[in-house]
């Protein structure tokens, strides 16, 4: 299909430039203020370039020079581009979570793109929330968009090991209190982890949401697997700018693109990557800006029928994602698969899904397996129901000491994370490896902004006797990059009054994950003498932005949206008030 192209006179900018009158006359001139020619920009798209490059960000410090890139492919497609900085979302020092933040860069997405003379936009990030945050802004002012994902940066190395972002962290971190090793080998971890720009090199939440962005068809084919420091990053980069120019004059939006079958693929990707449980929460809410209700029931429908292929660290191992790159990256993976996707959808390089797979081929069948070799027969995440959470809670169940998937065992409850913290050395807690760990006040109201605290620090004293892995269950999030026997996401959280608010220290708890159940075992009765007595617990925040979260923000199981962005409902052109 050759859809017809839009005119000059047709683009949103040419009411900013083109059309009679003072406005456009004042536009003009400050144009030749930033120092262009008319020739050099009249008639042309406008197409913003929106980067969360920041000084702070080290998964995002590589993104102004592909800011370039992305530029000189939109001159030499005839757009005219300008880059607009956005906030940058830096998973490892935006406190107390850049999930506080995800729907703040949102709106900031989709107001710039709206207030502003813009045709099209490429959007450049990567960090965990960065790109659900733009996705979600471009999605509601629906003006053609391509992400261009960060890329991951280099694997990292100690001594003779392979060490993948936050997975080895936290290992080694749990072997140093275990004494296994001692200072000076966790000073050269330090410099070891993370040796190159770009985001977390394990199948993390970047990794898991840029790969779910590719196969929603809004990157360029084979994008979200390039390492970040590759030169064919920039390639990448320049062909989102050549690409961009096309799609605004034959005006392919995300509407067109980010429909269900788009969502039911991208759901089918994470769960067969083995990606992080955040990925969850980020499509429903990125889905629910389209106007498609994706739920965890579909989550767990689509889980039965998709294996695990991607043997990358955590939900597999050993390999990281330049090795799953040059495996052939999401086409390859995804070529796997295909009776499993829609592949008639369209895609931001005007090419349909089936089309972008025509000739993809996996190099290595030990990192992206055959569908006779899975790493697991089901996707890697899995939805629980229960008495504890009527409204879903979620597992990455392959991840998890296999003993433990089935386990019965008395809870050990903390109120918030510092309690937690501060107290889970104390031996008058009596844990045991039998324990059920449950931590609450880590919800998406309570946190706020659902903290990545879900896989709970183990007791010092069972780490040495070599415990690795307990139950443990909240209504936090994870870090994409954790593992553990960790039930998240608990909706509603303890601090709206769900029954996670009404659990003592010593009831029994029982998880199946097999039954898809989660119980809390006492009786109803009890349940609701404790629910009468039960009062709400403070807000945090008595002001600015963190009160304005804690009003808005919606549950897990919803995707964490604010309220009055999730709504359908009508925007006023900023040219027509
Ligand atoms: Fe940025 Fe992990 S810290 S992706
Ligand atoms: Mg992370």
């Amino acid at each position: 299909m050759e859809p017809s192209a839009k005119r000059s006179e047709e683009l949103r900018s040419h009411q900013w430039y083109g059309a009679p009158g003072l406005r456009s006359f004042s536009h003009r001139a400050r144009t030749r203020q930033l120092g262009y020619l008319p020739e050099e920009h009249l008639g042309k798209p406008v197409i913003a370039v929106l980067n969360t490059w920041s000084d702070i960000n080290p998964c995002h410090v590589h993104l102004r020079d592909r800011a370039q890139a992305v530029k000189r492919g939109v001159w030499q497609a005839g757009g005219f581009p300008l880059e607009f900085p956005v906030a940058t979302l830096s998973e490892t020092f935006q406190k107390p979570t850049p999930m506080l933040y995800r729907n703040l860069l949102a709106m900031e997405t989709e107001e710039l793109l709206r207030s502003y003379p813009v045709d099209g936009a490429v959007l450049l990030g990567g960090c965990d929330k960065s790109t659900p945050a733009l996705l979600m802004g471009a999605a509601s002012v629906d003006l053609p968009a391509v992400f261009v994902p960060a890329g991951p940066m280099l694997p990292g190395h100690w001594r003779k090991e392979v060490l993948g972002s936050g997975t080895d962290m936290w290992k080694y971190w749990d072997d140093h209190r275990a004494g296994l090793i001692g200072d000076c080998q966790l000073a050269e971890l330090e410099s070891g982890l993370a040796r190159s720009p770009g985001h977390c090199m394990t199948m993390g939440t970047a990794s898991t949401l840029t790969a779910a962005a590719e196969a929603l068809g809004m990157t360029m084919p084979g994008a979200s697997s390039i390492p970040a420091v590759d030169s064919g990053h920039d390639r990448m980069a320049a062909a989102a700018g050549l690409r961009i120019v096309g799609l605004v004059r034959e005006d392919l939006k995300p509407s067109q693109i980010l429909t269900r079958d788009a969502f039911e693929d991208a759901v089918t990707t994470v769960l067969g990557l083995g990606g992080s449980t955040n990925a969850v929460i980020h499509l429903i809410a990125l889905a629910g800006r389209c106007g498609v209700r994706l739920t965890l029931d579909d989550f767990d429908r689509i889980a039965r029928t998709v294996p695990v292929l991607a043997n990358v660290r955590p939900g597999g191992g050993p390999y990281l994602m330049e090795d799953f790159h040059f495996a052939g990256g999401l086409p390859g993976f995804l070529s796997r698969i295909p009776d499993l996707l829609h592949l008639e959808r369209p895609t931001v390089a005007h090419t349909t899904l089936r089309e972008q797979l025509d000739g993809a081929l996996v190099h290595d069948d030990d990192v992206i397996r055959t569908r006779e070799k899975p790493l697991s027969a089901e996707g890697g995440v899995a939805v629980l129901r229960g008495n504890l959470c009527p409204d879903g809670a979620v597992i990455k169940h392959i991840t998890a000491d296999p003993e433990l998937l089935v386990h019965t065992g008395p809870a050990v409850v903390f109120d918030d994370y510092r309690t937690l913290q501060r107290t889970i050395n104390d031996p008058a807690l009596g844990i045991t490896a039998d324990s059920v760990l449950v931590l609450r006040g880590s919800g998406p109201k309570g946190g706020p902004g659902m903290p990545e605290y879900g896989m709970l620090p183990l007791p010092d004293h069972l780490l040495k006797q070599g415990v690795r892995d307990m139950v443990r269950i909240s209504d936090a999030r994870m870090s994409g990059t954790s593992y553990g026997t960790c039930v998240l996401h608990i909706a509603p959280e303890s601090h709206v009054g769900g029954p996670l608010a009404l659990v003592r220290t010593g009831d029994p708890i029982t998880l199946d994950v097999p039954a898809r159940s989660l119980r809390l075992d006492v009786p109803d009765g009890e349940l609701e003498r404790r629910r009468a007595a039960w009062t709400p617990p403070p807000e945090r925040y008595e002001r600015g932005y963190g009160a304005l979260y804690q009003e808005q923000i919606t549950q897990a199981d919803t995707g964490c949206d604010f309220a009055f962005l999730a709504r359908p409902g009508q925007v006023p052109d900023p040219y027509a008030g």
